[in-house]
């Protein structure tokens, strides 16, 4: 079965984008036993840092393996 994509998208900062994406998420998993990927593109990673411990995400960061080093990667044509 194709993936389903959900963005949640709101100019307005604060109305809840963060909490409902991690809701929703837990949600589709643990309601539905779906299989649900977590795409945190906010530069503040505040998703990021409600799902997973802060030092796994430090360590994944010194080794390049955040979402900004890609887009870095991308934009140098890598
Ligand atoms: N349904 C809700 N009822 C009450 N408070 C909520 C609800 N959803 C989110 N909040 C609270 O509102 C605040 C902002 O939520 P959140 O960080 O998810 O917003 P956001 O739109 O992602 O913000 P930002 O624009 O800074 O990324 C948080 O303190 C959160 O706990
Ligand atoms: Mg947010």
């Amino acid at each position: 079965m194709a993936a389903v994509t959900v963005s949640i998208i709101n100019l307005k900062g604060g109305v809840g984008k963060s909490t409902l994406a991690m809701i929703l998420g837990e949600f589709l998993v643990f309601r539905y036993g779906k299989r649900v990927l977590l795409v945190d593109m906010d530069a503040q990673g505040n998703l990021s840092y409600c799902m997973v411990p802060a030092a796994h995400i430090e360590t994944q960061a010194g080794q390049g393996r955040t979402i900004y080093h890609i887009l870095k990667l991308a934009l140098k044509g890598q």
